[in-house]
């Protein structure tokens, strides 16, 4: 029996010539979707000459879901809040449904508007295939999940997904939202609020609420420089997302290095573990950890008395109790260092380092290249 090769062949070759808007608009269950997207003629245009690109799709219930919540209903108020979520939800790539796998990946989107991301080239979107579904993670961890994949258009794939994306905000949003408030009011403490969460292209590993009060005692004692030390070693200045680490060291806002451990599915920072990777804020990626980072050249045996400061940057004292005298300027009190994990870290007197553009540029530059 002998069966015509051309259907074969042209089921093959198909591509559907079809434009977004009409594919959008032939999909009873995107009607929602249709009309937010006549409302932006910028953004159709935009998107109908756009090539490779993959449309997330929030269906009818979902944007029901999302009017029903009084964020949504303000947000579908304003045209350009509108916009910048529309864009959040085009990812830059084709991708085929079966293109995901259980390793995520964070494609950028169209969402470049630096009022909301500090993220060059786009906010992204992790995409992970778990359980034979496609889920999607925007901000806060919020998690969508494809419902109907790989609908085509002539620019690329459309997948109906169930919730409409989270803009990821930022960290310190992120922190309230997401248990880690204890992070959120030590960075406020420290006067790094506003660098922290405007340095674009940023990954913090970020010390859950348990972490921060296993050593509550050490924090009061620290002075303001001091906190701002090590909370600037719990910042990478580049985007690293699980995708991008890996077993080695990486450069932090401090000055020094923390090693990261990948073994198998587990990472570790130093002697933490994250316990919770790649949630996506607004300027990069926070991984959550479950112990605060000391800083090296500390003993971290945990003495009941504790080492005191040393006398200079370089040379922390060791030897307990004693009196440690500073000469930099900020830095009269003493820091009494009694609990365990937390004994010891390098005293650097730090004004507003992120401002400090060149030791930035060259910090991401390093870390930038131990994520490529
Ligand atoms: C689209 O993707 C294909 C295959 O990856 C590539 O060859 C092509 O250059 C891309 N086109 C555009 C406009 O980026
Ligand atoms: C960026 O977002 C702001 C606030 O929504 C808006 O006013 C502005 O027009 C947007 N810029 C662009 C280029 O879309
Ligand atoms: C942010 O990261 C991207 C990709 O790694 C890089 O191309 C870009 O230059 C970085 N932007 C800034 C402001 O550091
Ligand atoms: C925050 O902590 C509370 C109390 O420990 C817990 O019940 C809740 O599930 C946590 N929320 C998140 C988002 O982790
Ligand atoms: C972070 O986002 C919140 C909510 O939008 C905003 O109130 C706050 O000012 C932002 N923080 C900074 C430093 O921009
Ligand atoms: C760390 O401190 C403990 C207790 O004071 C001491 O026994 C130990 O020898 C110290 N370790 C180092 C490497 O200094
Ligand atoms: C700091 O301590 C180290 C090691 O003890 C010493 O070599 C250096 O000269 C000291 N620096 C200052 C500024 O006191
Ligand atoms: C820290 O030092 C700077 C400059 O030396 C000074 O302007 C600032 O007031 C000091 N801050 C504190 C808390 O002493
Ligand atoms: C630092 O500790 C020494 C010894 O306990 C004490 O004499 C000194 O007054 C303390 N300095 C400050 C600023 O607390």
């Amino acid at each position: 029996m002998h069966i015509s090769l051309a259907v074969p062949i042209l089921l093959g070759v198909s591509v559907s010539a079809q434009s977004i808007i009409d594919a959008v608009g032939g999909q009873a269950q995107l009607s929602m979707l249709a009309l937010l997207l006549n409302a932006q003629p910028g953004l159709v245009s935009t998107l109908s000459s756009a090539q490779n690109i993959t449309l997330l799709a929030p269906h009818n219930d979902a944007f029901n879901q999302f009017l029903s919540t009084p964020g949504g209903m303000q947000a579908s108020a304003q045209l350009d809040v509108v916009a910048a979520l529309l864009e959040y939800h085009v990812i830059n790539g084709a991708f085929h449904s079966s293109s995901f796998t259980s390793t995520p990946v964070f494609p950028n989107t169209f969402l470049t508007n630096t009022t909301y991301t500090g993220v060059t080239g786009g906010q992204v979107v992790e995409v992970v295939a778990q359980n034979g579904a496609v889920n999607v993670f925007s901000g806060l961890k919020s998690k969508s999940t494809v419902t109907t994949p790989d609908l085509q258009f002539n620019g690329g794939f459309i997948h109906v997904i169930d919730t409409v994306l989270t803009i990821p905000p930022n960290i310190s949003t992120t922190a309230m939202a997401s248990n880690l408030s204890q992070l959120a009011s030590a960075v406020t403490s420290a006067g790094l609020l506003s660098a922290v969460d405007s340095t674009p292209n940023i990954t913090v590993f970020a010390p859950t609420d348990a972490a921060f009060a296993a050593i509550a005692d050490t924090v009061k004692g620290l002075t303001t420089n001091q906190l701002a030390s090590i909370l600037e070693y719990h910042v990478v200045p580049a985007l690293g997302y699980s995708s991008a680490l890996k077993t080695g060291n990486l450069p932090t806002l401090e000055g020094q290095q923390v090693n990261v451990v990948v073994d198998g599915g587990s990472v570790k920072v130093n002697n933490a573990n994250v316990v919770m990777a790649d949630v996506i804020v607004g300027n990069g990626v926070v991984h959550v950890i479950d112990t605060v980072l000391s800083l090296p050249g500390g003993n971290n045996t945990g003495s009941s008395t504790g080492p005191t400061i040393g006398s200079n940057g370089s040379s922390p004292s060791m030897a307990g109790p004693s009196s440690g005298t500073n000469s930099s300027p900020n830095s009269s009190a003493n820091a009494t260092m009694g609990s365990a994990g937390f004994v010891d870290f390098k005293f650097t007197v730090v004004q507003n380092p992120p401002s400090n553009k060149d030791k930035l540029l060259k910090l991401s530059y390093a870390a930038a290249t131990q994520f490529s």
